[in-house]
This record gives structure tokens, sequence and C-alpha cells, in this order.
């Protein structure tokens, strides 16, 4: 089935993460669609039962589709860690706990990576993983996959971003997510190709289903 472009009405950011919603916002800013999020409609948190960040994706995206008859873009996304065998990767979020504590799941991540004997630079790479998926009320969807490779730094670096931001740091950079700006971590504007895992995703997102209306 072909892919299928948003050329107009509302589109639902189908997230409860501020950081992660933000961060959409923020990207969808260029285009002029209307968005709305999860939390601004009310919606459910669906449960994230997929074994893959693809298949919690479609089901958050299509859960918040048929709650609203509107096309919903959802984000899936995830740290993994290559010396932790890709963990937490798609348990990211529940490394923190319900209490969504981040400084928590740094130093779990941290003692797990000493435990392992990973202290050099070299036997600490990780990517960020990010899959978003726009999905439609009758059941269409379609997917798309950004990575940044990097490597985990401690103690964690920068007050800005959210989640494991602070840990950070992609490959050729001299700062953490944590301590980029948005602008930095999104990447240059106009570019296919941005910095961040969010970013490389939206550009392909928005190349195939926004086309001109940048
Ligand atoms: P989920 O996609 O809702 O399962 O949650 C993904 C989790 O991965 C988030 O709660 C964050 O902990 C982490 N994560 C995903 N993207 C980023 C990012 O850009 N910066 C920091 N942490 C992130």
């Amino acid at each position: 089935m072909d892919v299928r472009r948003l050329t107009e009405g509302t589109l639902v950011v189908a997230s409860h993460n501020q950081g992660k919603v933000r961060e959409i916002r923020e990207l969808l800013a260029p285009f002029s669609i209307p968005v709305k999020s999860a939390g601004d409609l009310d919606l459910e948190e669906p449960e994230e039962t997929g074994d893959t960040f693809e298949a919690n994706a479609i089901l958050k995206a299509e859960a918040a589709a048929k709650a609203t008859g509107l096309p919903a873009l959802a984000d899936d996304s995830g740290l993994a860690i290559d010396a932790l065998d890709g963990d937490p990767g798609i348990y990211s979020a529940r490394w923190a706990g319900p209490e969504k504590d981040f400084p928590m799941a740094m130093r779990t991540v941290e003692e797990k990576l000493q435990a392992k004997g990973a202290l050099t630079p070299e036997g600490r790479t990780a990517r960020f993983v990010a899959v978003l998926c726009l999905a439609w009320p009758d059941g269409h969807h379609d997917l798309f996959r950004g990575e940044v490779e990097g490597q985990i730094v401690w103690p964690p670096r920068g007050e800005k971003g959210f989640g494991y931001d602070p840990v950070f740091l992609p490959e050729g950079e001299d700062k953490t997510f944590g301590e980029m700006t948005a602008d930095e971590k999104h990447g240059p504007r106009g570019d296919a190709c941005g910095l961040s895992h969010r970013a490389r995703a939206f550009a392909l997102f928005s190349e195939t289903c926004l086309g001109d209306n940048g």
C-alpha cells in the first residue's frame, strides 16, 4: 500500500511524554498543521505491550487515531547500549519507574556499565532510536525510523532536554544532548538528516508525508 500524505486537518501527537511532545511540536512548527497532543485531548495511554519500537509506535498511534477519528503521530524511542545487550531499549521509560525518575535510571545505567567493566569510551557505545508511526482512523499506517550513534558519559551533563539526554554524547560532538539547545539537538534546519534520532525519523516522515507543506 502506498504511503499516505497528510495535506489538511488536525494531527494528533499521540504521546503523554512532555519532552517528546515538545520536540515533535518544534519539529512540526515550520509546517502549517494544527496539532493537538494526547494530553490536550485527554486520551488514555495504551499499555506498551509490543516487543519492538515499531510495534509500540503502531499501538500508540492506532489507539489515538481510533479514539479521535484523526490522523495520529506516535513516537516510540529509547536508548540502546551495546555493552548492556541493547538495554534499556524499548524499556527506557520503564527503567525510570512510575515516578519517571531519570536521575535514578541514569544511575542504573552507570552501575550496570561499571559492573560490566565498561569504562572506556569504546566500551560505552550506544544509540538513541526513534520510530515514528503515522496512523489513520481507517487502519492505514506508515513507519519512519531514525538513529543516532554516541556513547554514555558519566557524570550526567546539562539540564536541557529530557530523559537520558545528560548521559548521551552523540558521535563527533562535544556536548551531550542535555547540554544542547533544541536547535542543536534537532540539527540543521532544512537538512534531510538532523542530528537527533527523532529529527532523523521526522525528516523521513516530513519528506514523505508532509511534502511541500513546509
Ligand atoms: P517510550 O517511547 O514512551 O517508551 O519512552 C521512550 C523513553 O526513552 C523516554 O521516556 C526516554 O526515557 C527515552 N528517550 C527517548 N528519546 C529520548 C531523547 O531524545 N532524549 C532522552 N531520552 C529519550
